[in-house]
């Protein structure tokens, strides 16, 4: 039976609480959206890559799975995957189902989701070596040392990286050049931008599952950092900034309060908000413009027939 070899890098919970205080102090209010992917948070993310509105995941799979085939001939023999963000591994697998893969390398901050479905993709895939790293992969990381082998593929699906302002986004993707090294590759998803109703209504289903994810994040903060947030003070609201291409997240607060984390209390006043989420839109033109900032060039790309997602693989 295969394993998988798991690295914890132990993202840093100390900073939890230092992090939280600062964002909960900044004007506006934010909640950084890696805070959302506790065990709970991570299960209600999957409910919603399921949901009728949320088009970005199934969209996704299907424009994968069409392509892969050309990918795995692109890519050539012994590739290692390293994927950030790797989550329950069902794209990986779509790939690692035909490309020549020596090694996979999941990253991801949610510690037990990420080993768990590691340890199920090992058994699955007896000869791809993975070692799953558990790390906040928006910061600087080392990753363990990993089989020699053909080609570095950086694989960074879902749009994930639209959860980044222009600079953060530039300076992720360079990061992963550097993980990738010459002659590697990136392989990313993203999201396009479409009509205003289409998106908003993809960060707020009618079954309230979105709804949860967003708060979920203050149970979170209510367990980990003794805060005092009642959840029904707080509503769900996704609004589309089309000034700068993205949704927005928030919870707002309904009533004037205060909340207190652990020995700090916040004020709120009716109507203020937590902003907990970017997710920029960009168009083709746009997205090889911000990679091209980090140093990559296209090499292919494909889209699905009603232009909602785009997956983009660029050299280094
Ligand atoms: C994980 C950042 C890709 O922006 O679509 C889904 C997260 N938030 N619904 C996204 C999310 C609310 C998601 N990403």
């Amino acid at each position: 039976m295969s394993r998988a070899a798991l690295h914890d890098l132990h993202p840093p919970v100390e900073d939890l609480r230092r992090e939280v205080l600062a964002s909960l102090a900044a004007e506006p209010k934010k909640l950084a959206p890696k805070l959302f992917y506790d065990v709970q948070g991570s299960h209600l993310f999957d409910a919603i890559t399921a949901l009728p509105e949320y088009y970005p995941t199934r969209t996704e799979i299907g424009i994968l799975r069409g392509c892969r085939d050309e990918l795995a001939e692109l890519l050539g023999p012994d590739t290692v995957l390293i994927e950030s963000g790797g989550g329950n591994g069902i794209k990986a697998r779509l790939l690692l189902d035909k490309i020549d893969a020596r090694a996979y390398v999941p990253i991801d901050i949610a510690r037990q989701h990420l080993f768990t479905a590691a340890e199920a993709l090992a058994g699955d895939y007896p000869d791809v070596t993975v070692h799953a790293v558990c790390a906040d992969f928006s910061r600087p990381l080392e990753l363990p040392e990993l089989p020699e082998g053909g080609r570095r593929v950086a694989f960074f699906p879902g749009s994930s990286i639209g959860n980044f302002d222009a600079n953060a986004a530039i300076a992720l993707l360079e990061r992963l050049a550097g993980l990738v090294g010459p002659g590697g590759v990136l392989l990313i998803g993203v999201d396009l931008v479409k009509d205003k109703a289409r998106l908003t209504a993809a960060y707020d289903d009618v079954q309230g599952v979105t709804a949860e994810f967003n708060r979920n994040v203050l149970t979170r903060l209510n367990r980990e950092l003794d805060a005092d947030f009642v959840l029904e003070r707080f509503t769900h609201e996704a609004r589309y900034n089309s000034d700068v291409d993205r949704v927005e997240m928030h919870l707002v607060s309904q009533v004037g309060q205060q909340v207190a984390v652990g020995d700090t209390s916040f004020n709120f006043s009716a109507g203020e908000s937590i902003h907990t989420e970017n997710a920029y839109k960009y168009t083709p033109d746009g997205f090889r413009e911000l990679a091209a900032a980090a140093g990559f060039d296209p090499w292919r790309e494909w889209s699905d027939p009603e232009g909602l997602f785009a997956v983009f693989l660029f050299t280094c």
